[in-house]
């Protein structure tokens, strides 16, 4: 079952400004990471999976429902943490979290003081006063308090300090051992990393690549850097992997290609590379950053200021 849908949403702001056909879904259960640069279009696709916003066209749904038309009777069971955090700035810490409360016609305390504990909360201040972090809190705190099954997160961490990022992704952990539903918008790839089933780049408004993590956790799954005498050779390979039935994924990169792989494939590999003239044969391990940094590189170009 997909608790949450994403089919062809498509948001255009003009001057390439939006997000355009993004297509994803994620399971009961799952927890799915959104990446991307500033400007590329995560905030725009989960305003409109939290139904604040119309499509121009596509759809977006939570439990099978579409949650612009349905938005009353989706949010009970949905925590939503914001990109940018808007609290009431004329109530204090204590006063929120009773309104918050009344909203969602929580009763029990016994959640909400296990939350203010696990993150050294003191909702004593007035918001206005607060620190960053202290508001990026108390918004974890609204969007958990109720123990929702869907959980959707833009750059929940953002603001907070390295023990808490870690208390919040314990807090993760705990809530998919729960089966909760998660969809994590965010930067920061260690956590993303360590909490994700699948995740997906966002490039200029569009999805570029969507894989599941154990792609490049599993150490069975390697990927090799072929690099070529030069970039003719390097496509003629290229085209020829794409077909191979063993290869789990490949891409080029001018004179150099890489193969995803599982080891047991390797003299596969060996054997198609024997037709070609290869200058050099590396195994790397990728990380999630690295992976993502392919489809970035061309755009870090700093000449100082
Ligand atoms: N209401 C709006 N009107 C016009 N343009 C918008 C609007 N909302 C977003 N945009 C544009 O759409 C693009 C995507 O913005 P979005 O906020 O979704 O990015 P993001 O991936 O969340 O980035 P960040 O990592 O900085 O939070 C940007 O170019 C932004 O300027
Ligand atoms: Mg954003």
């Amino acid at each position: 079952m997909y608790d949450i849908v994403v089919q062809n949403l498509t948001k255009d702001y003009g001057f390439n400004r939006g997000v355009f056909n993004i297509s994803f879904h994620v399971s009961r259960g799952e927890i799915y990471g959104f990446l991307g640069p500033n400007g590329a279009g995560k905030s725009t696709t989960i305003r409109h999976l939290m139904g604040f916003s119309k499509p121009d066209s596509g759809k977006t749904q939570i439990f099978g429902l579409d949650t612009f038309q349905n938005y009353n009777k989706i949010l009970h069971n949905v925590g939503y943490v914001p990109g940018e955090i808007t609290l009431p700035v004329g109530l204090n810490g204590w006063e929120f979290i009773d309104m918050m409360k009344k909203i969602r016609k929580i009763s029990n305390d016994e959640r909400i003081k296990k939350l203010i504990e696990l993150f050294e909360l003191n909702p004593d201040g007035e918001i206005k006063r607060m620190s960053l972090g202290e508001k990026r809190k108390l918004a974890i705190l609204s969007a958990f308090m109720h123990d929702p099954q869907v959980l959707i997160l833009d750059e929940p961490t953002s603001g907070l300090d390295p023990i808490m990022q870690e208390v919040f992704i314990q807090l993760l952990r705990q809530e998919k051992a729960k089966g909760k539903t998660i969809l994590l918008s965010s930067h920061v790839f260690s956590e993303v990393e360590a909490v994700c089933d699948r995740v997906s780049i966002i490039k200029n408004g569009k999805i570029v690549d969507e894989f599941p993590m154990s792609k490049l956790k599993h150490s069975e799954d390697k990927v090799y850097q072929v690099k070529l005498e030069n970039i003719e050779e390097a496509i003629k390979l290229f085209k020829i992997m794409q077909k191979n039935s063993y290869i789990d994924d490949v891409k080029q990169d001018e004179n150099k290609v890489y193969v995803f792989i599982n080891d047991k494939y390797i003299n596969n590999l060996v054997t198609d590379l024997s037709q070609f003239r290869v200058s050099d044969f590396i195994h790397e391990k990728v990380t999630l950053e690295e992976y993502f940094m392919q489809y970035y590189k061309d755009d870090i170009q700093f000449e100082g200021v």
